[in-house]
């Protein structure tokens, strides 16, 4: 199995990136055989036009990445853009993709009902992905629901373009990712940086304490028992949690007599607990930028040496380069 995904950096990761989608890549690398995981910064390009941003956010996103687990010995971490191939090898999958296949893509739709101007980049987004996807032969591509149409999309171009030329690409599947492990945000809606709900995974513990006290909660007077089950502070702080601490604190809410402060302190008290060992590692990768940006270079020299020779067998197959 080679697992294959790409995270965009577009801001800090939230725990809600962690739970949903780096945890599970983060254990993944485990079991795969192969795990190629890089930062898509070609397509946050269709967002971020600040380049200074675009920059910063990148390497944050290494540093993060990389003092939340993924491990370069285990998993080629890398920057999209270091691999050259995959831009070419697009075009080649430009030629064979319907425009209408396109014109019913999410982000490019949404944005066209919302009576925006959209890039060409935008529309071509699911193409890039696909030759993302296409250019190491992975097979596996952990992504959540939101993703799954691009992957379709992939199969679909992989497969019209076998179908013209002879095999060349492997067709991949997508594994979705737990969905149970939807986060909410301190809203109570899903956690998500369009909604500006988020806790971010390597806050400051002062700050994050402030902005977990002001969780929206409702106005339940504290005697009165209630249920776990459907209240986000609750789903929060099980993210956390033992299972022991778990059940104990579904009993209290079963019980009443408590009031919500109480909850955030002990969910303040586990997050930041949770992720002290990552921060420290953040910290040491935070001041040697240069090690940082060594680690995603090999990897970026790793996945151009893999997207090469996939390229070449595409080049080859429909004619671009002799056999
Ligand atoms: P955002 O909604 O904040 O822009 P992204 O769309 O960049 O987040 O998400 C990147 C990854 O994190 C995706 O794989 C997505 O499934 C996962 N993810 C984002 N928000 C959540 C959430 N609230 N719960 C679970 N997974 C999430
Ligand atoms: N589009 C994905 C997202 O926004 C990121 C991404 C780019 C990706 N290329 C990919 C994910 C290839 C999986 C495989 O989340």
């Amino acid at each position: 199995m080679r697992v294959l995904s790409g995270i965009q950096p577009t801001g800090r990761f939230h725990w809600g990136n962690y739970f949903g989608a780096i945890r599970q890549y983060i254990q993944l690398q485990d079991e795969a055989d192969d795990a190629f995981y890089f930062i898509a910064n070609l397509h946050a390009l269709t967002t971020i036009r600040d380049a200074q941003q675009l920059w910063q956010n990148t390497l944050d996103a290494a540093i993060d990445l990389l003092a939340l687990g993924l491990d370069p010995e285990k998993a080629t971490v890398f920057v999209q853009s270091d691999v050259p191939q995959v831009s070419e090898l697009c075009w080649l999958l430009m030629t064979v993709t319907p425009m209408g296949l396109l014109e019913r893509c999410h982000a490019y739709k949404d944005k066209k009902a919302k009576g925006l101007a959209a890039e060409a980049g935008l529309f071509a987004y699911p193409v890039l992905m696909a030759a993302d996807i296409l250019a190491y032969d992975s097979d596996t591509v952990p992504v959540g629901e939101d993703q799954v149409q691009h992957i379709e999309v992939c199969r679909d171009l992989a497969g019209s373009f076998n179908h013209l030329f002879g095999e060349t690409f492997v067709l991949p599947k997508a594994k979705l990712l737990d969905s149970s492990a939807k986060v909410p945000g301190t809203d109570g809606e899903k956690m998500s940086k369009s909604y500006g709900n988020t806790l971010e995974v390597f806050e400051e513990p002062a700050v994050l304490r402030k902005k977990i006290m002001r969780i929206v909660t409702d106005s339940r007077p504290v005697d009165q028992p209630k249920d776990p089950e459907s209240d986000h502070l609750f789903q929060l702080y099980s993210l956390f949690a033992s299972p022991e601490q778990r059940e104990e604190m579904a009993q209290r809410y079963r019980r009443g007599g408590f009031g919500y402060g109480e909850v955030k302190q002990a969910l303040a008290d586990l997050a930041v607990d949770y992720f002290a060992e990552a921060r420290q590692r953040r910290q040491q990768l935070a001041a040697r930028p240069k090690q940082v940006q060594e680690i995603i270079g090999d990897g970026g020299a790793v996945a151009r040496r893999k997207a090469a020779e996939v390229l070449l067998r595409a080049q080859q197959a429909c004619g671009v380069k002799p056999r």
